[in-house]
């Protein structure tokens, strides 16, 4: 299997390692850009570069669209790959694949929302599902296993709030993970240290709602009745800490569809 990705920034890059560290053969991964400014990452990781002009000269199962949406248009159309020979997998929040069919003029489009821990093998990435598309799709989430787990989704307007919840996700609940580093580093002797209490911190987290399958179970681990966290969770209940949460969602999920409509 041949797979091209058109622009090789971050989410691009962060595939790319991920399907390298399952073993996916280097030969097999192709960067589509239109400089040389991602030499090193090439360069380093043994994949061809092609030039968006010449793109045309290579075949490729599937390409991933990973450019910014503002830039959707141009490296779509300026770019030399022949659509309808390959499948667009587009990663882009907020383009729609109806608009993506008008700017390839191609039927074969999927769109799917991974995430950066793609780098590690650790990104819930979601697929949509479009009739039309659904054997190139089943074809595809093998690909997209080797850099974690896949969500398939039933309907396109659901990338919205998967986007909102799940691909910004990480982001909010390090924002909440900033008051423990503030309070970690008063306990450890430095910044370096801090960084390590608070990585094992957190994956401790990861771990007890593995070990005790759910989120409940792992609380009622640590809570004993009457206690310090009994007192601490009934705070921050108190003060509507769920409601925070899905404030967040919300607004994420509405300039995902806001996005939709300027580009
Ligand atoms: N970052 C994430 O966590 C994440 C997660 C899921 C989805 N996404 C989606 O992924 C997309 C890219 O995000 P990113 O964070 O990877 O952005 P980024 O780091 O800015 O990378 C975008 C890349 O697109 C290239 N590019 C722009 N116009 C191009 C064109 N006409 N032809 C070829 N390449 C072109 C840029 O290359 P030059 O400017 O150097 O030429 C740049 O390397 C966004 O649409 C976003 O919605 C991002």
């Amino acid at each position: 299997m041949n797979v091209g990705f058109l622009g090789c920034g971050n989410i691009a890059q962060a595939m790319i390692v991920g399907l390298l560290d399952s073993g996916f053969k280097p030969a097999s991964i192709t960067v589509l850009t239109r400089n040389k400014k991602k030499k090193k990452f090439y360069k380093k990781n043994s994949i061809k570069r092609l030039d968006v002009s010449e793109a045309n000269s290579a075949k490729f199962d599937f390409i991933f669209l990973c450019v910014k949406p503002a830039d959707v248009k141009n490296a779509i159309q300026g770019s030399r790959i022949d659509w309808g020979n390959t499948t667009l997998v587009s990663v882009v929040a907020g383009i729609s694949s109806q608009k993506l069919k008008i700017l390839s003029n191609s039927e074969k489009i999927i769109r799917i929302m991974p995430t950066t821990s793609a780098e590690f093998g650790k990104s819930i990435t979601a697929i949509f599902l479009a009739d039309k598309q659904k054997k190139q799709t089943k074809k595809l989430i093998p690909l997209l296993n080797k850099m974690g787990s896949t969500i398939e989704l039933s309907s396109e307007n659901d990338l919205h709030e998967f986007t909102a919840v799940v691909g910004s996700g990480q982001a909010y609940i390090m924002e909440a993970l900033k008051q423990y580093d503030e309070k970690l580093l008063k306990f450890s002797k430095n910044k370096n240290a801090t960084s390590k209490n608070l990585a094992m911190f957190v994956s401790s987290i990861a771990q007890h709602i593995e070990l005790n399958k759910g989120i409940e179970p792992s609380i009622k681990k640590i809570m004993s009745p009457k206690g310090t966290t009994y007192s601490g969770l009934k705070a921050l209940k108190k003060n509507k800490i769920s409601n925070v949460f899905k404030s967040a969602f919300k607004a994420a999920e509405k300039r995902s569809k806001e996005i939709q409509n300027e580009y």
